[in-house]
């Protein structure tokens, strides 16, 4: 009797195992591609994956002799580092990982999980998208599941991972997550796919062209991220989650594995002693952060701003830094949406800010200003405004107009806000400024060229430091550039406790 009932659990185990797909398992490690259940045993502590859902079966009305035991994604949770996660996996080897009524129900069931128990969830997907076969209930699945994704925004931290085609519907929930990870090669993202494009439009474009991880990481910016292989983007996932907390009442912090008040008297060589010539941003957070370890987030996306996570004293940081390597460090639309969205991930999940500047302003031209530099640039200034973590902001160069007050300026509920002696800040740059203020000095010089030279410079003397604005109070502290790593730690130790309570309103309207 018993030996019946066991035969029948190992019978569907099986099943549900991939016994009878061994030619879809194949075709998929032919593409280069593991299974969903390679994929969960990569990710998670080995022995800690708790299976849910193992044994429902998809919607076989048509041909009931059918049967999916756990139907096209594979759900539940385990550990990573020993910290709990909850994961879905779909399953190409099921009709195409697509996404029915029962895919659906396992997909939200383990988001839902994830947010009474307030730990991250991760999307591992590789689909072909709404189940046709099932239609209507294909399309209602994804609602629920972009419910949830909104119920989970600012609770839990979601992540996924594009690891085969994500198309359809299978685009729309990543896209309401946090972190969107692509594998090279692999990893398609598209809302519509080539065929259709070439059907609609009669245009020829490539998987890899229209939705590849390179697309995707560096023109649209749904990728955050880039990894080479599977493995590697295991390896992110883990990384990411080490600085992250696991929920929006938790605090990411450990014992400090650095000297909070190491010195680097190097730091002022960074600048270039022409303020027209780039260099690397980068060069100064990793100067100032723990052990110079910086995880950045989007870094092939719009990089005239630099974002990412660190640790300070132990504490994590979220990092927004001007890059002047690209753009001269300019704002743009990208850079602005960005540089928005981190903010606001930090300040859900209590990462406090810290914002390094350097400057010229807003992008000026046509381009930008017919796309929406001024609705897109807002964002950034709302995201600022709306953010209580503690915020810390040094200038390092320049800071000027409109790009000053956004990049985490006073009165966007900054803080402290520091300055190196190099800091400019003022409402144009010495030249544009002076073309405005001495027009008809110039108009009427014989020698203007040079009469502009040495305007420019007795305003840049006169206005662009940092001394006019922290005589007002506006700058906090001007520091050596060497002390900034410690400065920033005392800083970051002082603001711990800090509360700060807003109007009680449904939510605000930022400019989408
Ligand atoms: C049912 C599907 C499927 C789908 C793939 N399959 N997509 N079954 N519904 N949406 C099945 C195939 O029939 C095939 O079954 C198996 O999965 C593998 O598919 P292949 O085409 O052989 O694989 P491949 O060549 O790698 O191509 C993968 C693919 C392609 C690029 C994803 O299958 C494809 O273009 N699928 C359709 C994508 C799509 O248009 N989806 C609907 C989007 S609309 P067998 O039995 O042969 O192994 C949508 C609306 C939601 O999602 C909107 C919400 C906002």
């Amino acid at each position: 009797m018993h030996d019946e009932k066991f035969k029948k659990l190992y019978e569907i185990k099986n099943l549900a195992e991939g016994v009878g797909r061994e030619d879809k398992i194949e075709s998929q490690h032919s593409k280069g591609k593991l299974t969903a259940r390679e994929r969960i045993e990569l990710l998670l502590d080995a022995g800690s994956f708790l299976e849910l859902d193992k044994y429902v079966i998809h919607r076989n009305d048509e041909s009931p002799e059918t049967k999916y035991y756990g139907d096209g994604v594979i759900t539940g949770s385990g550990t990573i580092d020993g910290r709990q996660v909850f994961v879905y996996a779909y399953d190409f080897t099921v009709l195409g990982g697509s996404l029915g009524e029962m895919t659906s129900k396992k997909v939200v069931k383990v988001m839902s999980h994830a947010l009474k128990v307030g730990t991250p969830i991760i999307g591992i997907i590789d689909s072909g998208g709404a189940r046709i076969q099932e239609g209507a209930q294909s399309l209602d699945g994804y609602g629920d599941i972009f419910y949830h994704n909104t119920l989970a925004s600012g609770v839990i931290p979601q992540i996924t991972v594009s690891v085969g085609p994500c198309a359809g519907g299978a685009v729309y929930s990543p896209a309401m997550t946090d972190f969107v990870i692509m594998v090279e090669s692999i990893g398609q993202m598209f809302v519509t796919g080539p065929e259709v494009v070439k059907e609609v439009l009669s245009q020829e474009v490539s998987f890899e062209e229209l939705g590849g991880a390179k697309t995707h990481a560096s023109k649209s910016g749904v990728a955050h991220m880039i990894a080479k292989n599977e493995y590697d983007c295991m390896e992110k996932i883990k990384r990411l989650l080490s600085f992250i907390p696991h929920n929006n009442t938790e605090i990411s912090l450990i014992e400090s594995q650095d000297d909070d008040n190491r010195l680097d008297p190097n730091l002022i060589k960074v600048l270039p002693e022409n303020p027209y010539h780039p260099y690397d941003i980068k060069q100064i957070i990793l100067s100032i952060v723990d052990k110079g370890d910086f995880y950045e987030i989007h870094e092939l996306f719009a990089p005239n701003v630099v974002v990412g996570f660190a640790r300070m004293g132990g504490k994590t940081v979220g990092i927004v830094a001007n890059q002047p390597q690209f753009l001269a460090g300019a704002l743009d639309i990208d850079s602005s949406n960005k540089a928005a969205r981190f903010i606001r991930f930090c300040d859900s999940f209590n990462i406090p800010i810290i914002t390094i500047v350097d400057t010229p302003g807003y992008l000026p031209g046509k381009d930008q200003e017919h796309h929406g530099i001024i609705r897109h640039g807002s964002k950034l200034l709302y995201a600022y405004c709306e953010a209580t973590v503690p915020k810390i902001t040094c200038i390092v160069g320049k800071a000027y107009g409109g790009a000053y007050i956004a990049m985490g300026s006073k009165n966007l509920r900054s803080d402290i806000n520091l300055a190196w002696p190099t800091a400019e800040i003022a409402v144009l740059g010495p030249e544009a400024a002076i073309t405005i203020i001495h027009r008809k000095d110039l108009k009427n010089s014989s020698d203007a060229i040079e009469k502009k030279k040495k305007l420019a410079e007795e305003y840049r003397k006169k206005f662009a430091n940092p001394y006019i604005a922290a005589e007002r109070g506006i700058i906090d502290l001007v520091i050596d550039p060497m002390e900034t790593r410690a400065v920033i730690i005392k800083s970051l130790n002082t603001l711990s406790n800090k509360r700060e309570s807003t109007l009680k309103k449904k939510h605000g309207n930022i400019n989408l």
